[in-house]
Protein backbone atom coordinates (compact mmCIF):
# COMPACT_ATOMS: atom_id res chain seq x y z
CA UNK A 1 0.00 0.00 0.00
CA UNK A 2 2.74 2.32 1.24
CA UNK A 3 4.50 2.25 -2.66
CA UNK A 4 1.39 2.96 -4.31
CA UNK A 5 0.65 5.69 -2.03
CA UNK A 6 3.82 7.55 -1.49
CA UNK A 7 4.45 8.67 -5.02
CA UNK A 8 1.12 9.97 -5.21
CA UNK A 9 2.11 12.58 -1.97
CA UNK A 10 5.06 13.02 -3.52
CA UNK A 11 3.34 14.11 -6.50
CA UNK A 12 1.07 16.73 -5.00
CA UNK A 13 4.03 18.17 -2.85
CA UNK A 14 5.49 19.86 -5.26
CA UNK A 15 2.47 21.77 -6.21
CA UNK A 16 2.00 23.81 -2.93
CA UNK A 17 5.20 25.75 -3.72
CA UNK A 18 3.43 26.95 -7.11
CA UNK A 19 2.26 30.51 -7.73
CA UNK A 20 -1.25 31.09 -7.37
CA UNK A 21 -1.53 31.86 -10.76
CA UNK A 22 -0.75 28.40 -11.85
CA UNK A 23 -2.75 26.43 -8.74
CA UNK A 24 -6.05 27.25 -10.79
CA UNK A 25 -4.68 25.19 -13.89
CA UNK A 26 -3.54 22.45 -11.30
CA UNK A 27 -6.88 22.44 -9.33
CA UNK A 28 -8.58 20.14 -11.94
CA UNK A 29 -5.70 17.07 -11.93
CA UNK A 30 -5.07 17.13 -8.04
CA UNK A 31 -9.08 16.54 -7.41
CA UNK A 32 -8.74 13.89 -10.21
CA UNK A 33 -5.66 12.28 -8.33
CA UNK A 34 -7.34 12.79 -4.73
CA UNK A 35 -10.56 11.35 -6.10
CA UNK A 36 -8.88 8.24 -7.36
CA UNK A 37 -7.08 7.58 -4.16
CA UNK A 38 -10.24 7.36 -2.58
CA UNK A 39 -11.86 4.91 -5.08
CA UNK A 40 -8.56 3.30 -4.70
CA UNK A 41 -8.78 2.69 -1.34
CA UNK A 42 -12.90 2.32 -0.81
CA UNK A 43 -12.37 -0.55 -3.56
CA UNK A 44 -9.17 -1.96 -1.73
CA UNK A 45 -11.74 -1.98 1.17
CA UNK A 46 -14.45 -3.83 -0.63
CA UNK A 47 -12.35 -6.21 -1.34
CA UNK A 48 -11.01 -7.07 1.74
CA UNK A 49 -14.54 -7.40 2.76
CA UNK A 50 -15.34 -9.74 0.13
CA UNK A 51 -12.10 -11.59 1.01
CA UNK A 52 -13.92 -12.80 4.32
CA UNK A 53 -15.33 -15.97 4.64
CA UNK A 54 -18.80 -17.16 4.83
CA UNK A 55 -19.29 -19.24 8.02
CA UNK A 56 -18.53 -22.94 7.64
CA UNK A 57 -21.55 -24.77 6.87
CA UNK A 58 -24.14 -26.72 4.40
CA UNK A 59 -26.50 -24.99 2.13
CA UNK A 60 -28.69 -27.88 1.34
CA UNK A 61 -30.61 -28.30 -1.69
CA UNK A 62 -30.82 -24.98 -4.22
CA UNK A 63 -33.98 -23.34 -3.25
CA UNK A 64 -35.42 -25.52 -0.35
CA UNK A 65 -31.99 -25.77 1.45
CA UNK A 66 -32.47 -27.67 4.79
CA UNK A 67 -35.67 -26.64 5.42
CA UNK A 68 -36.82 -30.77 4.74
CA UNK A 69 -33.73 -32.06 7.53
CA UNK A 70 -35.36 -28.70 9.90
CA UNK A 71 -38.84 -29.69 9.96
CA UNK A 72 -38.90 -33.26 9.45
CA UNK A 73 -37.64 -34.08 12.99
CA UNK A 74 -37.09 -32.42 16.32
CA UNK A 75 -35.67 -29.24 15.06
CA UNK A 76 -33.27 -28.91 18.16
CA UNK A 77 -31.52 -32.33 16.84
CA UNK A 78 -30.71 -30.12 13.83
CA UNK A 79 -29.59 -27.00 15.54
CA UNK A 80 -27.71 -29.20 17.75
CA UNK A 81 -26.04 -31.84 15.02
CA UNK A 82 -25.22 -28.34 13.23
CA UNK A 83 -23.62 -26.73 15.98
CA UNK A 84 -21.22 -30.12 17.25
CA UNK A 85 -19.90 -30.00 13.34
CA UNK A 86 -19.63 -26.24 12.62
CA UNK A 87 -19.39 -24.53 16.21
CA UNK A 88 -21.35 -21.45 17.48
CA UNK A 89 -21.80 -19.44 14.15
CA UNK A 90 -22.69 -21.53 10.75
CA UNK A 91 -24.27 -21.13 7.68
CA UNK A 92 -27.55 -22.98 6.59
CA UNK A 93 -30.87 -22.33 4.27
CA UNK A 94 -34.14 -22.75 5.16
CA UNK A 95 -37.78 -21.40 3.80
CA UNK A 96 -35.74 -20.23 0.90
CA UNK A 97 -33.72 -17.83 2.59
CA UNK A 98 -29.71 -18.41 3.13
CA UNK A 99 -28.95 -18.16 6.90
CA UNK A 100 -26.65 -17.34 9.40
CA UNK A 101 -27.10 -19.42 12.82
CA UNK A 102 -25.40 -18.07 15.98
CA UNK A 103 -25.41 -20.00 19.55
CA UNK A 104 -23.54 -18.41 21.20
CA UNK A 105 -24.04 -15.92 23.79
CA UNK A 106 -21.61 -12.89 22.79
CA UNK A 107 -23.01 -13.88 19.59
CA UNK A 108 -26.65 -13.92 20.14
CA UNK A 109 -25.53 -10.74 22.10
CA UNK A 110 -24.27 -9.16 19.13
CA UNK A 111 -26.95 -9.95 16.60
CA UNK A 112 -29.78 -8.77 19.20
CA UNK A 113 -27.84 -5.30 20.68
CA UNK A 114 -26.94 -4.34 17.10
CA UNK A 115 -30.27 -2.95 15.47
CA UNK A 116 -28.36 -0.70 13.20
CA UNK A 117 -27.19 -3.99 11.85
CA UNK A 118 -29.66 -6.38 12.04
CA UNK A 119 -33.63 -5.56 11.44
CA UNK A 120 -36.65 -7.75 12.52
CA UNK A 121 -37.87 -10.06 9.72
CA UNK A 122 -40.87 -11.86 9.12
CA UNK A 123 -42.61 -12.92 6.21
CA UNK A 124 -45.27 -10.93 4.34
CA UNK A 125 -48.29 -12.61 4.89
CA UNK A 126 -47.79 -12.64 8.29
CA UNK A 127 -46.86 -9.24 8.78
CA UNK A 128 -50.32 -8.48 7.28
CA UNK A 129 -52.16 -10.58 9.84
CA UNK A 130 -50.75 -9.17 12.60
CA UNK A 131 -50.92 -5.53 11.53
CA UNK A 132 -47.62 -4.10 9.78
CA UNK A 133 -47.30 -0.96 11.49
CA UNK A 134 -47.24 -2.78 14.71
CA UNK A 135 -44.37 -3.03 17.07
CA UNK A 136 -42.53 -5.97 16.17
CA UNK A 137 -41.74 -5.01 12.22
CA UNK A 138 -40.56 -1.57 13.07
CA UNK A 139 -37.13 0.26 13.86
CA UNK A 140 -35.99 3.07 14.69
CA UNK A 141 -37.85 6.68 15.63
CA UNK A 142 -41.65 4.98 15.06
CA UNK A 143 -39.97 1.77 16.87
CA UNK A 144 -38.60 3.93 20.30
CA UNK A 145 -41.74 5.41 20.37
CA UNK A 146 -44.19 2.63 20.38
CA UNK A 147 -41.63 0.51 22.69
CA UNK A 148 -42.10 3.69 25.54
CA UNK A 149 -46.14 3.57 25.28
CA UNK A 150 -45.55 -0.35 25.40
CA UNK A 151 -43.69 -0.20 28.47
CA UNK A 152 -45.03 2.36 29.95
CA UNK A 153 -48.00 0.30 30.44
CA UNK A 154 -46.59 -3.01 31.82
CA UNK A 155 -43.74 -2.15 33.76
CA UNK A 156 -43.75 -2.57 37.15
CA UNK A 157 -44.98 0.25 38.22
CA UNK A 158 -48.00 0.56 36.15
CA UNK A 159 -48.99 -3.05 36.51
CA UNK A 160 -47.92 -3.50 40.88
CA UNK A 161 -52.37 -2.47 40.96
CA UNK A 162 -53.65 -4.91 38.63
CA UNK A 163 -52.86 -7.89 40.49
CA UNK A 164 -56.44 -8.30 42.11
CA UNK A 165 -57.64 -8.13 38.52
CA UNK A 166 -55.58 -10.74 37.64
CA UNK A 167 -56.56 -13.00 40.25
CA UNK A 168 -59.89 -12.51 39.68
CA UNK A 169 -58.96 -13.73 35.89
CA UNK A 170 -57.04 -16.98 37.44
CA UNK A 171 -59.75 -17.79 39.73
CA UNK A 172 -62.63 -17.60 37.25
CA UNK A 173 -60.34 -19.95 34.89
CA UNK A 174 -59.66 -22.29 37.58
CA UNK A 175 -63.19 -22.66 38.94
CA UNK A 176 -63.76 -24.06 35.69
CA UNK A 177 -61.44 -26.94 36.03
CA UNK A 178 -62.77 -28.67 38.53
CA UNK A 179 -63.16 -32.45 37.89
CA UNK A 180 -63.05 -31.99 34.41
CA UNK A 181 -60.20 -33.25 31.78
CA UNK A 182 -59.33 -30.79 30.63
CA UNK A 183 -56.51 -29.61 27.76
CA UNK A 184 -53.62 -27.91 29.91
CA UNK A 185 -52.50 -25.33 26.96
CA UNK A 186 -55.75 -24.48 24.99
CA UNK A 187 -57.25 -23.27 29.21
CA UNK A 188 -54.30 -21.49 29.64
CA UNK A 189 -54.55 -19.88 26.44
CA UNK A 190 -57.95 -18.54 27.99
CA UNK A 191 -56.12 -17.36 31.04
CA UNK A 192 -53.65 -15.64 29.06
CA UNK A 193 -56.10 -13.98 26.17
CA UNK A 194 -58.19 -12.73 29.36
CA UNK A 195 -55.37 -11.30 31.45
CA UNK A 196 -54.10 -9.23 27.92
CA UNK A 197 -57.65 -7.89 27.20
CA UNK A 198 -57.71 -7.07 30.70
CA UNK A 199 -54.49 -5.19 30.87
CA UNK A 200 -55.00 -3.78 27.41
CA UNK A 201 -58.64 -3.03 27.85
CA UNK A 202 -58.66 -1.84 32.28
CA UNK A 203 -61.86 -3.67 33.11
CA UNK A 204 -64.70 -1.99 31.54
CA UNK A 205 -64.61 -2.90 28.10
CA UNK A 206 -65.39 -6.76 29.00
CA UNK A 207 -68.63 -6.30 27.10
CA UNK A 208 -66.86 -6.48 23.89
CA UNK A 209 -64.58 -10.10 25.43
CA UNK A 210 -66.56 -12.45 23.51
CA UNK A 211 -66.37 -10.75 20.24
CA UNK A 212 -62.90 -10.08 20.14
CA UNK A 213 -62.55 -14.18 21.16
CA UNK A 214 -64.42 -14.71 17.85
CA UNK A 215 -62.43 -13.31 16.02
CA UNK A 216 -59.11 -13.67 17.45
CA UNK A 217 -59.76 -17.63 17.34
CA UNK A 218 -60.33 -17.31 13.45
CA UNK A 219 -57.48 -15.11 12.79
CA UNK A 220 -55.41 -17.53 14.71
CA UNK A 221 -56.47 -20.35 12.41
CA UNK A 222 -55.39 -19.18 9.62
CA UNK A 223 -52.00 -17.97 10.94
CA UNK A 224 -49.76 -21.00 9.74
CA UNK A 225 -51.94 -21.24 6.61
CA UNK A 226 -51.19 -21.03 2.98
CA UNK A 227 -51.35 -17.15 2.68
CA UNK A 228 -53.63 -17.36 -0.23
CA UNK A 229 -56.33 -14.34 0.04
CA UNK A 230 -59.13 -16.30 -1.88
CA UNK A 231 -62.62 -16.70 -0.86
CA UNK A 232 -62.99 -19.64 1.32
CA UNK A 233 -59.31 -19.98 2.43
CA UNK A 234 -58.36 -19.79 6.23
CA UNK A 235 -56.13 -16.96 5.40
CA UNK A 236 -59.26 -15.39 3.89
CA UNK A 237 -61.41 -15.26 7.06
CA UNK A 238 -58.76 -14.65 8.97
CA UNK A 239 -57.93 -11.52 6.91
CA UNK A 240 -61.60 -10.42 7.52
CA UNK A 241 -61.14 -11.37 11.19
CA UNK A 242 -58.91 -9.11 11.61
CA UNK A 243 -60.32 -6.49 9.63
CA UNK A 244 -63.34 -6.67 12.63
CA UNK A 245 -60.63 -6.78 15.24
CA UNK A 246 -59.76 -3.51 13.98
CA UNK A 247 -63.36 -2.32 14.10
CA UNK A 248 -63.90 -3.65 17.70
CA UNK A 249 -60.94 -1.38 18.62
CA UNK A 250 -61.57 1.36 17.10
CA UNK A 251 -65.50 1.52 18.40
CA UNK A 252 -64.07 1.05 21.90
CA UNK A 253 -61.19 3.83 20.76
CA UNK A 254 -64.07 6.05 20.12
CA UNK A 255 -66.18 5.71 22.50
CA UNK A 256 -63.33 6.79 25.14
CA UNK A 257 -62.74 9.29 22.92
CA UNK A 258 -66.55 10.74 23.45
CA UNK A 259 -66.58 9.79 27.45
CA UNK A 260 -63.30 11.71 27.16
CA UNK A 261 -61.85 8.82 28.97
CA UNK A 262 -58.41 9.10 27.56
CA UNK A 263 -55.85 8.81 30.42
CA UNK A 264 -56.84 5.18 31.76
CA UNK A 265 -53.50 3.87 32.77
CA UNK A 266 -53.92 0.75 30.43
CA UNK A 267 -52.40 0.07 27.18
CA UNK A 268 -55.07 1.65 25.30
CA UNK A 269 -55.01 4.57 27.57
CA UNK A 270 -51.07 4.81 26.43
CA UNK A 271 -51.65 4.36 23.37
CA UNK A 272 -54.80 7.00 22.50
CA UNK A 273 -52.78 9.94 24.49
CA UNK A 274 -53.54 12.67 22.50
CA UNK A 275 -50.01 13.80 21.71
CA UNK A 276 -48.64 10.57 20.74
CA UNK A 277 -51.21 11.31 17.43
CA UNK A 278 -51.36 7.62 17.06
CA UNK A 279 -54.12 6.68 14.16
CA UNK A 280 -56.70 3.83 14.63
CA UNK A 281 -55.01 1.92 12.47
CA UNK A 282 -51.84 2.21 14.04
CA UNK A 283 -53.86 1.44 17.71
CA UNK A 284 -55.31 -1.81 16.56
CA UNK A 285 -52.15 -2.78 14.71
CA UNK A 286 -50.40 -2.68 18.16
CA UNK A 287 -53.51 -3.85 20.36
CA UNK A 288 -53.46 -6.94 18.13
CA UNK A 289 -49.82 -7.52 18.09
CA UNK A 290 -49.78 -7.60 22.01
CA UNK A 291 -52.59 -9.95 22.13
CA UNK A 292 -50.64 -12.16 20.22
CA UNK A 293 -46.97 -11.73 21.24
CA UNK A 294 -48.41 -12.25 25.13
CA UNK A 295 -51.57 -15.25 24.55
CA UNK A 296 -49.08 -18.68 23.26
CA UNK A 297 -46.00 -17.69 24.65
CA UNK A 298 -47.13 -17.06 28.68
CA UNK A 299 -49.60 -20.15 28.40
CA UNK A 300 -47.38 -22.42 26.98
CA UNK A 301 -44.92 -21.91 29.80
CA UNK A 302 -47.53 -22.41 31.92
CA UNK A 303 -48.10 -25.79 30.55
CA UNK A 304 -44.72 -26.85 30.62
CA UNK A 305 -44.74 -25.83 34.55
CA UNK A 306 -47.50 -27.53 35.17
CA UNK A 307 -45.71 -30.84 33.23
CA UNK A 308 -42.39 -30.66 35.01
CA UNK A 309 -44.11 -29.72 38.74
CA UNK A 310 -46.09 -33.24 37.98
CA UNK A 311 -42.86 -35.09 36.86
CA UNK A 312 -41.18 -33.43 40.42
CA UNK A 313 -43.55 -34.37 43.24
CA UNK A 314 -40.83 -32.94 45.90
CA UNK A 315 -40.50 -29.39 43.81
CA UNK A 316 -44.27 -28.90 43.95
CA UNK A 317 -44.51 -30.16 47.50
CA UNK A 318 -41.67 -27.59 48.21
CA UNK A 319 -43.75 -24.78 45.65
CA UNK A 320 -46.79 -25.86 47.41
CA UNK A 321 -45.52 -24.95 51.00
CA UNK A 322 -44.21 -21.53 49.67
CA UNK A 323 -47.49 -20.49 48.37
CA UNK A 324 -49.45 -21.94 51.84
CA UNK A 325 -46.97 -19.76 53.79
CA UNK A 326 -48.63 -16.92 52.03
CA UNK A 327 -51.91 -18.12 51.95
CA UNK A 328 -51.95 -18.32 56.01
CA UNK A 329 -49.91 -15.19 56.67
CA UNK A 330 -52.67 -13.77 55.14
CA UNK A 331 -55.68 -15.40 56.75
CA UNK A 332 -53.55 -14.45 60.25
CA UNK A 333 -53.62 -11.13 59.58
CA UNK A 334 -57.22 -10.45 59.95
CA UNK A 335 -57.37 -8.85 56.77
CA UNK A 336 -60.97 -8.36 55.34
CA UNK A 337 -58.85 -8.61 51.47
CA UNK A 338 -57.53 -11.49 51.17
CA UNK A 339 -57.07 -10.68 47.49
CA UNK A 340 -53.17 -11.26 46.59
CA UNK A 341 -50.66 -8.34 46.92
CA UNK A 342 -47.81 -7.25 44.86
CA UNK A 343 -45.45 -7.83 47.73
CA UNK A 344 -47.00 -10.82 47.91
CA UNK A 345 -45.64 -11.99 45.10
CA UNK A 346 -42.17 -11.09 45.96
CA UNK A 347 -42.25 -13.28 48.12
CA UNK A 348 -42.49 -16.41 45.83
CA UNK A 349 -38.61 -16.95 45.09
CA UNK A 350 -38.86 -20.84 44.84
CA UNK A 351 -41.75 -20.65 42.42
CA UNK A 352 -40.30 -17.82 40.40
CA UNK A 353 -37.28 -20.14 39.96
CA UNK A 354 -39.53 -22.91 38.90
CA UNK A 355 -40.42 -20.06 36.41
CA UNK A 356 -37.10 -19.30 35.16
CA UNK A 357 -35.59 -23.33 34.94
CA UNK A 358 -39.11 -24.07 33.03
CA UNK A 359 -38.63 -21.26 30.41
CA UNK A 360 -34.80 -22.62 30.19
CA UNK A 361 -35.06 -26.20 29.67
CA UNK A 362 -38.24 -25.56 27.38
CA UNK A 363 -36.97 -22.64 25.89
CA UNK A 364 -40.53 -21.86 24.37
CA UNK A 365 -38.86 -19.30 21.67
CA UNK A 366 -36.05 -22.30 20.26
CA UNK A 367 -34.98 -19.21 18.14
CA UNK A 368 -35.91 -15.62 16.54
CA UNK A 369 -35.20 -14.12 13.50
CA UNK A 370 -32.98 -10.83 12.48
CA UNK A 371 -31.88 -9.85 8.86
CA UNK A 372 -28.52 -8.16 8.05
CA UNK A 373 -29.34 -5.08 7.11
CA UNK A 374 -25.30 -4.48 5.13
CA UNK A 375 -22.64 -6.93 5.02
CA UNK A 376 -21.67 -7.37 8.78
CA UNK A 377 -17.84 -8.95 9.70
CA UNK A 378 -18.30 -11.04 13.05
CA UNK A 379 -15.37 -13.38 14.66
CA UNK A 380 -13.35 -12.97 10.72
CA UNK A 381 -16.52 -14.42 9.08
CA UNK A 382 -18.71 -12.18 6.21
CA UNK A 383 -22.27 -12.16 6.99
CA UNK A 384 -23.38 -11.07 4.17
CA UNK A 385 -26.19 -8.11 3.27
CA UNK A 386 -29.52 -9.77 3.38
CA UNK A 387 -29.22 -12.55 4.92
CA UNK A 388 -30.87 -13.91 7.93
CA UNK A 389 -29.75 -14.02 11.15
CA UNK A 390 -30.66 -16.63 13.92
CA UNK A 391 -30.00 -16.57 17.79
CA UNK A 392 -30.61 -19.97 18.86
CA UNK A 393 -31.46 -19.54 22.75
CA UNK A 394 -32.58 -23.00 22.95
CA UNK A 395 -28.75 -23.82 21.98
CA UNK A 396 -27.51 -21.38 24.16
CA UNK A 397 -30.02 -22.22 26.96
CA UNK A 398 -29.07 -26.03 27.08
CA UNK A 399 -25.38 -25.48 26.79
CA UNK A 400 -22.87 -27.73 29.07
CA UNK A 401 -20.70 -25.40 29.57
CA UNK A 402 -23.34 -22.91 30.43
CA UNK A 403 -25.64 -24.96 32.45
CA UNK A 404 -24.54 -28.38 34.45
CA UNK A 405 -26.56 -31.29 33.19
CA UNK A 406 -28.39 -29.14 30.97
CA UNK A 407 -31.61 -31.50 30.25
CA UNK A 408 -32.49 -31.29 34.24
CA UNK A 409 -34.31 -29.93 35.27
CA UNK A 410 -33.46 -28.15 39.06
CA UNK A 411 -35.00 -24.86 39.99
CA UNK A 412 -31.70 -24.25 42.91
CA UNK A 413 -29.59 -23.71 39.63
CA UNK A 414 -30.99 -20.04 39.73
CA UNK A 415 -30.22 -19.65 43.39
CA UNK A 416 -26.79 -18.23 41.12
CA UNK A 417 -27.76 -15.60 38.94
CA UNK A 418 -27.15 -16.31 35.21
CA UNK A 419 -24.17 -14.99 33.66
CA UNK A 420 -25.27 -12.25 30.65
CA UNK A 421 -26.71 -13.42 27.91
CA UNK A 422 -26.32 -16.97 28.93
CA UNK A 423 -30.13 -16.69 29.84
CA UNK A 424 -32.41 -14.63 27.51
CA UNK A 425 -36.36 -16.26 27.47
CA UNK A 426 -37.07 -12.77 26.88
CA UNK A 427 -34.83 -11.61 24.45
CA UNK A 428 -32.44 -9.14 25.00
CA UNK A 429 -32.10 -5.61 23.45
CA UNK A 430 -34.09 -3.32 21.26
CA UNK A 431 -36.74 -5.86 20.53
CA UNK A 432 -36.74 -7.48 23.91
CA UNK A 433 -39.75 -8.49 25.65
CA UNK A 434 -41.89 -5.27 27.01
CA UNK A 435 -44.37 -7.71 28.66
CA UNK A 436 -41.82 -9.77 30.60
CA UNK A 437 -42.86 -8.61 34.07
CA UNK A 438 -46.81 -8.86 33.34
CA UNK A 439 -45.90 -12.35 32.13
CA UNK A 440 -43.89 -13.09 35.13
CA UNK A 441 -46.52 -11.78 37.62
CA UNK A 442 -49.89 -13.64 35.98
CA UNK A 443 -47.79 -16.83 36.21
CA UNK A 444 -47.14 -16.48 39.68
CA UNK A 445 -50.72 -15.30 40.36
CA UNK A 446 -51.86 -18.89 39.03
CA UNK A 447 -49.47 -20.90 40.29
CA UNK A 448 -50.28 -19.82 43.62
CA UNK A 449 -53.85 -20.94 43.32
CA UNK A 450 -52.98 -23.82 41.59
CA UNK A 451 -51.02 -25.22 44.01
CA UNK A 452 -53.03 -24.26 47.60
CA UNK A 453 -56.61 -25.42 45.73
CA UNK A 454 -56.06 -28.28 43.48
CA UNK A 455 -54.29 -31.57 42.56
CA UNK A 456 -53.86 -32.99 39.34
CA UNK A 457 -52.39 -36.77 37.71
CA UNK A 458 -50.54 -37.10 34.98
CA UNK A 459 -52.09 -39.93 32.74
CA UNK A 460 -48.91 -41.41 31.80
CA UNK A 461 -49.68 -40.75 28.16
CA UNK A 462 -48.26 -36.91 28.41
CA UNK A 463 -45.00 -37.73 27.86
CA UNK A 464 -44.34 -37.11 23.88
CA UNK A 465 -43.71 -33.31 22.76
CA UNK A 466 -45.24 -31.10 19.71
CA UNK A 467 -43.29 -28.95 17.73
CA UNK A 468 -44.11 -25.69 15.79
CA UNK A 469 -44.76 -23.33 16.41
CA UNK A 470 -43.98 -23.45 20.16
CA UNK A 471 -42.56 -26.46 21.74
CA UNK A 472 -45.39 -28.51 23.46
CA UNK A 473 -45.77 -31.65 25.74
CA UNK A 474 -47.99 -33.74 23.51
CA UNK A 475 -51.81 -32.87 22.45
CA UNK A 476 -51.57 -29.70 25.02
CA UNK A 477 -51.27 -32.28 28.41
CA UNK A 478 -54.80 -33.45 28.72
CA UNK A 479 -55.22 -33.34 32.57
CA UNK A 480 -57.78 -33.72 35.02
CA UNK A 481 -57.36 -31.23 37.78
CA UNK A 482 -59.61 -31.49 41.33
CA UNK A 483 -59.98 -28.97 44.13
CA UNK A 484 -58.23 -30.20 47.45
CA UNK A 485 -60.58 -30.93 50.45
CA UNK A 486 -60.15 -28.86 53.37
CA UNK A 487 -58.11 -31.33 54.99
CA UNK A 488 -55.76 -32.11 52.08
CA UNK A 489 -55.24 -28.33 52.42
CA UNK A 490 -53.85 -27.90 56.14
CA UNK A 491 -52.30 -30.93 55.40
CA UNK A 492 -49.27 -29.43 53.58
C1 LIG B 1 -43.58 -16.09 29.20
C2 LIG B 1 -44.11 -15.35 28.28
C3 LIG B 1 -43.33 -14.58 27.23
C4 LIG B 1 -42.15 -14.90 26.61
C5 LIG B 1 -41.30 -16.14 26.81
C6 LIG B 1 -41.85 -13.80 25.70
C7 LIG B 1 -40.71 -13.73 24.91
C8 LIG B 1 -40.41 -12.68 24.06
C9 LIG B 1 -39.19 -12.56 23.29
C10 LIG B 1 -38.04 -13.57 23.30
C11 LIG B 1 -39.27 -11.41 22.57
C12 LIG B 1 -38.20 -10.85 21.66
C13 LIG B 1 -38.26 -11.45 20.29
C14 LIG B 1 -37.13 -10.96 19.41
O1 LIG B 1 -36.17 -10.34 19.88
O2 LIG B 1 -37.20 -11.22 18.21
C15 LIG B 1 -40.55 -10.81 22.87
C16 LIG B 1 -41.00 -9.63 22.30
C17 LIG B 1 -42.20 -9.05 22.63
N1 LIG B 1 -43.08 -9.45 23.62
FE1 LIG B 1 -42.92 -11.08 24.78
N2 LIG B 1 -42.85 -12.87 25.78
C18 LIG B 1 -43.77 -13.30 26.70
C19 LIG B 1 -44.92 -12.65 27.11
C20 LIG B 1 -45.32 -11.40 26.67
C21 LIG B 1 -46.44 -10.66 27.18
C22 LIG B 1 -47.34 -11.10 28.34
C23 LIG B 1 -46.52 -9.51 26.42
C24 LIG B 1 -47.48 -8.37 26.52
C25 LIG B 1 -48.06 -7.97 27.55
C26 LIG B 1 -45.44 -9.53 25.46
C27 LIG B 1 -45.21 -8.56 24.51
C28 LIG B 1 -44.13 -8.55 23.65
C29 LIG B 1 -43.94 -7.54 22.61
C30 LIG B 1 -44.87 -6.37 22.29
C31 LIG B 1 -42.72 -7.84 21.96
C32 LIG B 1 -42.08 -7.09 20.79
C33 LIG B 1 -41.13 -6.03 21.30
C34 LIG B 1 -40.42 -5.26 20.22
O3 LIG B 1 -40.39 -5.69 19.05
O4 LIG B 1 -39.87 -4.20 20.54
N3 LIG B 1 -44.72 -10.70 25.63
N4 LIG B 1 -41.21 -11.60 23.79
C1 LIG C 1 -28.37 -8.02 27.81
O1 LIG C 1 -27.16 -7.47 27.37
C2 LIG C 1 -26.55 -6.62 28.31
C3 LIG C 1 -25.32 -6.04 27.64
O2 LIG C 1 -24.49 -7.05 27.15
C4 LIG C 1 -26.21 -7.40 29.58
O3 LIG C 1 -25.62 -6.55 30.54
C5 LIG C 1 -27.48 -8.03 30.13
O4 LIG C 1 -27.18 -8.84 31.24
C6 LIG C 1 -28.15 -8.86 29.05
N1 LIG C 1 -29.41 -9.38 29.55
C7 LIG C 1 -29.63 -10.67 29.68
C8 LIG C 1 -31.03 -11.05 30.09
O5 LIG C 1 -28.80 -11.52 29.51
Amino acid sequence: MNSTTSPIINALLPAAILTTASMSTLLLPMLILILSLFLFLFLAGRRKSRKLPLPPGSMGWPYVGETFQLYSNNPNTFFALKQNRYGPIFKSHILGCPCVMVSSPEAARFVLTRANLFKPTFPKSKERMIGPQAIFFQQGEYHTRLRRLVLRAFLPEAIRGSVAGIENVALRALQSWDGRLVNTFQELKTYAFNVAIVSIFGKDEISYLEDLKQCYYTLEKGYNSMPINLPGTLFYKAMKARQQLAQIVAQIVSSRRMQRKTEANDLLGSFMEAKEDLSDDQIADNVIGVIFAARDTTASVLTWIVKYLGDNPSILQAVTEEQEEIRKSKEESGDEDRSLTWIDTKRMPLTSRVIQETMRVASILSFTFREAVEDVEYEGYLIPKGWKVLPLFRNIHHSQEIFTDPDKFDPSRFEVAPKPNTFMPFGNGTHSCPGNELAKLEMLVLLHHLTTKYRWSMMGSESGIQFGPFVLPLNGLPLRFSLKSRAEEQAV
